[in-house]
């Protein structure tokens, strides 16, 4: 095997789509801005400010949106938009939206007063606007806004007017028309923002002029015609999840008959998965289907490793290593394998800390698989997406309703729902206590409302009675979930009389089990999976 890292990330040709540029400085709302506009049908990604320069070379951008950021302008290590930058948005007339420290900024580069305030404002502002043109068209004169800021502007640039104020901000929305450049204190991304969509898609719209044309199939098409005359044979993995099904099935559309799907049985799936990926894989159409049994190797591999950090490793490095040896006996049977398909979302990439320098890592474990072979490009259709335009493109593309509404589950799978060591006796109990939890989540209809539901073996005994006598057993935690896309998460607030069914039914069927906990935290601070 190959020690050296050699993988080739396969660019897409996105020419024919315009697009809005989000500078990210820092916002905890980037992502929210972002999928805020995707909803107005246009598309529109993250970069960070060192890119910004390159970026204003592409045609097809249409507008530029500074975000917002958790620090002051006045901070000497705080990002600032260098005046050539400026200049050369303002030569190509691109039109600036400028959020919160966005808007500062502007402020401050263009010779307006940026104050710093001794208290900080956050939370819901009435915001009365004085001037509707263009970014607050159609929208009534007072708004109830939400603010989220330590500085103000207190007198606009040169050439700028005075959009809107509130009773603290005397500055809360500007504008100069002639450069199009409009910034608002406030965020309209969020909810609580009332017409925020209304001032997005105005900016959109009628100040970028974009023709909401965007959708995640105009997307794929995109890139399925960029990637058409690829030559030579693929591989992708298939895990039974949405993210894998619906990248193959792409990698389908560019590849047929070239396409072979490996699937790795690692002994860390659930009840029954191994049949079911099976049998989605073939109605799917796929032909080339290499199905693996490796279940033993990972628990002998597993066996005695309690670290999280520790388990993932070994999971991806074996899974890596499997995955290599297949794929060079697919090239000495078929022909060489030149494209390693993988089911990347854009979430994936945010949370490794690949989109941006001012974003933190959380995890190491959302690069999937990375085998080491010399000359092997990467494709990853869905890069760019959000798991929701991901599921609207699986429905599109017309794929198994079973596969639509899936919820996700982990590459490592049961092993990081088990908290210490993975035994063949802990893998059964959590097998059985995860499919009551899904019988019982799909039978009350909650399924398709959340975004996950699963048990979780702790790995600690405690004491209870069971048929008269002392018991002293495992505990299982049930995590369930309400999310968009990961990044954040609210624990459901389950009905009860669920919960007690599904309590009951786990410590009544589940031998070694005798007591049910449900977790009430948010993400953040703690994350979704246990480990
Ligand atoms: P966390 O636990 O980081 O999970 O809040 C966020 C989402 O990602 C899924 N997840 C993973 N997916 N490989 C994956 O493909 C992994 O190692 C992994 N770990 C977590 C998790 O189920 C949730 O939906």
């Amino acid at each position: 095997m190959s020690t050296k890292l050699f993988l080739y990330y396969i660019e897409f040709n996105y020419m024919e789509i315009e697009r809005i540029i989000i500078v990210d400085f820092g916002s905890q709302y980037t992502h929210l801005l972002n999928r805020r506009i995707r909803e107005c049908r246009v598309y529109s990604e993250i970069i960070s400010l060192e890119e910004l320069s390159a970026t204003l070379d592409d045609i097809n951008i249409k507008g530029i949106v500074l975000s917002g950021g958790p620090m002051s302008v006045y901070a000497p290590s705080s990002p600032k938009l260098p005046s050539e930058v400026l200049e050369k948005i303002v030569v190509r007339r691109l039109p600036i939206l400028g959020i919160c420290y966005g808007h500062q900024l502007i402020s401050e580069i263009m010779g307006g007063t940026v104050e710093k305030r001794d208290v900080e404002e956050y939370g819901k502002a009435q915001l009365y606007i004085k001037n509707g043109r263009l970014l607050f068209e159609g929208i009534p004169r007072s708004i109830s806004v939400w603010m989220s800021h330590s500085d103000s502007v207190t007198s606009p640039p040169p050439g700028f007017d005075v959009l809107a104020y509130t009773s603290s901000c005397p500055v809360a929305a500007m504008a100069d028309f002639n450069k199009m450049i409009f910034t608002v204190q406030f965020h309209p991304e969020v909810v609580h923002t009332e017409y925020g969509r209304t001032m997005i898609e105005n900016f959109v719209e009628k100040i970028c002029k974009c023709r909401s044309l965007w959708t995640p199939q105009k997307h794929i098409n995109s890139i399925i015609k960029s990637l058409s005359n690829l030559e030579g044979n693929a591989v992708a993995a298939a895990s039974g999840g949405i993210d894998s099904a619906v990248s193959a099935y792409i990698a389908k559309l560019i590849f047929e008959d070239r396409l072979h799907i490996i699937f790795v049985d690692t002994g860390l799936l659930r009840d029954n998965e191994v049949q079911d990926t099976l049998s989605l894989l073939y109605e799917m159409g796929f032909k080339n289907i290499h199905f693996i049994d490796a279940s033993k190797l990972f628990l002998t591999k597993l066996k005695g490793v309690k670290d999280p950090e520790e388990k993932r490793t070994i999971i991806s490095k074996l899974f890596a290593e499997i995955f290599e040896k297949k794929i060079k006996e697919v090239s000495m049977q078929y022909g060489k394998v030149k494209y390693l398909i993988q089911g990347t979302l854009y979430t994936d990439r945010v949370e490794s800390g690949i989109t941006s320098s001012l974003s933190d890592k959380i995890k190491s474990h959302h690069n999937v698989v990375m085998p080491h072979i010399e000359g092997l490009e990467i494709i990853e259709p869905l890069k760019d997406l959000y798991k929701d335009e991901v599921r609207q493109l699986a429905d599109e593309l017309q794929l198994p309703s079973y596969i639509v509404e899936k919820h996700p589950f982990p590459g490592p799978g049961l092993a990081i729902r088990i908290i210490g060591d993975v035994t063949p006796e802990k893998l059964s109990i959590l097998r059985k206590a995860d499919k009551i939890v899904y019988e019982e989540i799909i039978s009350s209809g909650l399924y398709s409302k959340v975004w996950q539901a699963f048990p979780v073996l702790l790995s600690i005994k405690s004491v209870g009675i069971k048929g008269d006598r002392r018991s002293y057993e495992y505990i299982i935690a049930i995590r369930i979930v309400d999310s968009v896309d990961a990044m954040t998460a609210r624990f459901t607030k389950v009905d009860w009389d669920l919960l007690e069914k599904i309590s009951g039914r786990i410590v009544n069927e589940v031998a070694g089990v005798n007591r049910v906990l449900y977790d009430i935290t948010n993400k953040p601070p703690a994350t979704i999976e246990f480990e």
